[in-house]
């Protein structure tokens, strides 16, 4: 049997940690050594055998591998502090992602999309749940120049409460959001759009959040200006061209919806003609799990690149 790589998840307890273990679990080329986890410290984590443990008994000396699934701003002071003692990490905060004034000691991984460049990376830069979606719908898109890029990008966005965290928050409790359905980070400012913004330069997305009463997925529509003789088939060749049949990402005739994506690792994406508009317009539809493709699973894509792996092994498609 092959060696099983040593692997750690720093803020195992909470929605983003848990999912790394659920998906880790199912992996047949690495070993979680530890999962840390203060207020849970004793308690089971989703790998069997194996319980939280406090951060301060981390023992970054025997793992090869450190998953970050920390508060914003957490995981810089602990790649500040501790960076040197773990020859490869994941990141799946926003700390070094594109915008946050720390991306140039990161490489912002996109399995599909730099596998050689995340193979050679030491500290990755795991995106965020709702980017993945737009950034790897337009991304091909804006590379072969079909999008008209003077009319604004309409981004309307539908997210599971479980991309809050899991700390308790009033307005996330069940009373407030069941049978509800409300936008939020009205003004074009959420804090997704900076790494939106990096990674598409040039293109005006008008980016509108929604919370969704579901525990999780996202569910990204977005009104894409083309140019004239661009149609969906076209936007469908293009994704295939640059994704094809290899990693996350599958592109489906129907209409992507949450039920595709709600537990595993997959974006799906779907893209439709529209009639009655004087600029030509596609209706891209993306379907992911904010923890699946969103979180854990891009971050065990990322890692199986980092180790040597073939990037879809334990992951769930
Ligand atoms: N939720 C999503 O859908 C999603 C998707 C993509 C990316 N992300 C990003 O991933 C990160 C984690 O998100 P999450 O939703 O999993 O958050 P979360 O549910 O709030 O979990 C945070 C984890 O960090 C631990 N923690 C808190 N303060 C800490 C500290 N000072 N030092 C060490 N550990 C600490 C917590 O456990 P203890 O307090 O018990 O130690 C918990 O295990 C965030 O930066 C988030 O933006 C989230």
């Amino acid at each position: 049997m092959s060696r099983l790589v040593p692997v750690g998840v720093l803020g195992g307890s909470g929605y983003t940690g848990l999912e790394v273990l659920r998906v880790l679990r199912g992996h047949d080329g690495v070993e979680v050594r530890f999962s840390t986890s203060d207020s849970e410290a004793g308690k089971p984590t989703p790998m069997p055998g194996l319980s939280f443990i406090p951060v301060a008994q981390a023992r970054l000396e025997e793992i090869e591998v450190a998953f970050l699934c920390l508060p914003h701003g957490e995981a810089a002071a602990w790649v500040d502090k501790n960076g040197k003692s773990v020859p490869k990490i994941v990141d799946l905060t926003a700390d070094h992602r594109p915008g946050s004034g720390r991306e140039s000691e990161a490489v912002y991984g996109l399995p599909e999309v730099n596998p050689a460049e995340v193979a050679k990376a030491r500290l990755i830069a795991n995106p965020g749940c709702y980017p993945t979606g737009v950034i790897m719908s337009l991304l091909p898109l804006q590379k072969a120049g079909v999008i008209d890029d003077a009319h604004p990008i309409m981004v309307s966005a539908a997210s599971g409460v479980t991309g809050a965290g899991r700390a308790p928050k009033r307005e996330l409790l069940f009373g407030e959001v069941f049978g509800d359905y409300r936008p939020y980070g009205l003004g074009n400012d959420h804090r997704h759009l900076k790494e939106m913004r990096a990674t598409l330069p040039g293109l005006q997305l008008l980016f509108v959040p929604h919370l969704l009463p579901v525990a999780r997925g996202i569910l990204e529509t977005i009104a894409l200006p083309v140019r004239a003789g661009v149609d969906a088939a076209r936007v469908k060749a293009l994704w295939k061209n640059a994704y094809g049949d290899r990693g996350a990402v599958r592109v489906i005739d129907g209409a992507p919806s949450l039920a595709d994506v709600s537990g595993n690792d997959l974006l799906v994406l779907g893209a439709f003609d529209n009639v009655g508009l004087a600029t030509p317009t596609v209706t891209v539809v993306a379907a992911l799990d904010n923890l699946g493709k969103g979180a854990a699973g891009q971050a065990v894509q990322n890692m199986n690149l980092m180790l040597g792996y073939e990037s879809g092994r334990g992951i769930r498609c």
